[in-house]
């Protein structure tokens, strides 16, 4: 799209010269007069830049540029000012003029110094779309739930987001854990300012320091020069400490401090740094244990757990699991430009009956393998198509009911001691022991629906 700027220029000779100019190198150029008629077009137009003359009749260029810097400070613009009037131009400046340049006009210079923000005001547009997209990702209506133990999991999210408290995000691997400590950033007061995470679990301790607070050169062999850590990357806005049950006793001392004094040196450093950083942290450890053996000091802890929110497994909210399926449909079709309609109901309740011991990653990820691999050309998941790991017995008895009970319950059975068997490579010892069945009740079920 054509960068669009706007004259605003009395003198109608030079403004018709650089209407020429401007238009030869590309830009879309609009124009006006005085400040007076300036003003009415920048409510239609939006310009990207303004250019503006100083000394004008009506409304001069200052009287302008206070008007735009009130109604549309987003938009850039550059003085003009007669040569000798390098004061009023300083004055400018300090208005919130973004440059200036003197006449006689020299094009190149005026040109140079369009592209210049006008690349910078791209960019600053480019940000916030980014931005917008990212706030739209983690917006509560891509977090998807609707059994009332994640509702009110998200009203407290909501409730917190908007303070500057510290959460201590709980639950297993997979749960969604990470996804809210985004969404409390970006429904923050902080979320333009950055949220940077830090993965406690992974470094070792002298490394986990220097990224945390950061080193100074020399700080230690190979410290070749001085690092900024995440804390100081995070001022403003909010660091995200991920599982931090992991980490050492000595770290927890070191972090003790930062937590409630707000204030660090770097590795190897003597100035001390202040920051303000709002602190999410997650665990899957369960940090009361953890205290209990002395790994996990009390200190911290309550630092830490001023609010707690605890993500519940899914096995414990399975109704979600068919909104997560289609959410998850739709999410994959759009990446890899798939037209998946639907999934059936016989594996939509298998799905909904596995256990999950990954949560809802493992269900992405199986959900993200199904549409990839799908060949079928009516578009619809079927039974067929899910992998063998999760039981492929219709625990719903939905296609049973009508043969009856009894036999409904032995076809179960029968699938399930073949399924128990193959998983302990027919080692019968095992797979009595695995379904809880002392050896003769398991022999004579086997004799009863002739497995070999
Ligand atoms: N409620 C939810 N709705 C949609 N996607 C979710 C939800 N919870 C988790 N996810 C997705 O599941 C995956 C794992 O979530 P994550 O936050 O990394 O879990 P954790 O940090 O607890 O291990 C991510 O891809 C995340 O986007
Ligand atoms: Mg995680």
């Amino acid at each position: 799209m054509k960068t669009r700027i706007m004259v605003v220029e009395d003198d109608h000779d030079t403004l018709e010269l650089m209407i020429e100019v401007f238009e030869g190198k590309g830009y879309n150029v609009d124009k006006a007069a005085n400040g007076i008629e300036a003003l009415q077009k920048i409510k239609i137009h939006e310009p990207d830049i303004i250019l503006s003359d100083i000394q004008m009749p009506g409304m001069d260029g200052m009287e302008l540029l206070k008007n735009i810097s009130k109604d549309c400070p987003h938009i850039p613009v550059i003085m003009v000012t007669a040569y000798g009037t390098i004061d009023i131009a300083v004055d400018a400046m300090k208005m919130g003029a973004k440059d200036f340049i003197t006449k006689p006009l020299r094009f190149d210079e005026l040109h140079t110094k369009v592209e210049r923000i006008s690349q910078l005001s791209s960019l600053i547009k480019e940000n916030e779309f980014l931005l917008n997209k990212l706030q739209q990702k983690y917006d509560f209506t891509n977090i998807i739930g609707k059994t009332d133990k994640i509702k009110q999991l998200f009203q407290l999210v909501q409730d917190v987001a908007s303070t500057n408290t510290t959460v201590l995000i709980r639950g297993e691997s997979g749960t969604g854990k990470e996804l809210i400590a985004n969404a409390i950033h970006y429904n923050s007061g902080r979320m333009k300012r950055p949220f940077v995470k830090i993965n406690c679990g992974v470094l070792a301790e002298s490394l986990l320091e220097s990224e945390l607070f950061g080193h100074v050169r020399g700080a230690f062999t190979g410290a070749i020069k001085d690092k900024v850590g995440r804390f100081e990357l995070a001022h403003g806005g909010t660091l995200f400490l991920d599982e931090i049950g992991d980490i050492s006793l000595n770290m927890q001392l070191k972090l003790l401090r930062v937590l409630q004094e707000g204030e660090f040196e770097r590795v190897g450093g003597t100035e001390t740094i202040k920051v303000d950083v709002r602190i999410l942290a997650a665990t899957n450890k369960n940090l009361e244990e953890a205290m209990e053996q002395g790994t996990f000091r009390n200190d911290l802890y309550y630092r830490l757990n001023v609010i707690p929110i605890t993500v519940p497994p899914l096995r414990d909210r399975s109704d979600d699991i068919q909104y997560l399926v289609h959410h998850f449909i739709e999410k994959f079709n759009k990446i890899y430009g798939k037209n998946i309609r639907d999934i059936d109901a016989k594996a939509m309740s298998i799905l909904k009956n596995y256990e999950y011991p990954g949560n809802i990653r493992e269900l992405e990820n199986l959900v993200e393998r199904l549409v990839v691999l799908n060949k079928n050309t009516t578009g619809v998941i079927t039974a067929a198509d899910l992998p063998p790991i999760l039981p492929s017995v219709d625990y719903d008895g939905a296609d049973d009911m009508n043969s009856g009970l009894v036999k409904a319950v032995e076809d179960y059975e029968k699938k399930l001691i073949v399924k128990a068997l193959a998983e302990n490579n027919n080692n019968k010892v095992q797979t009595a022991k695995m379904l809880q069945v002392n050896r003769s009740t398991f022999m004579s079920r086997l004799k009863k629906y002739n497995i070999n």
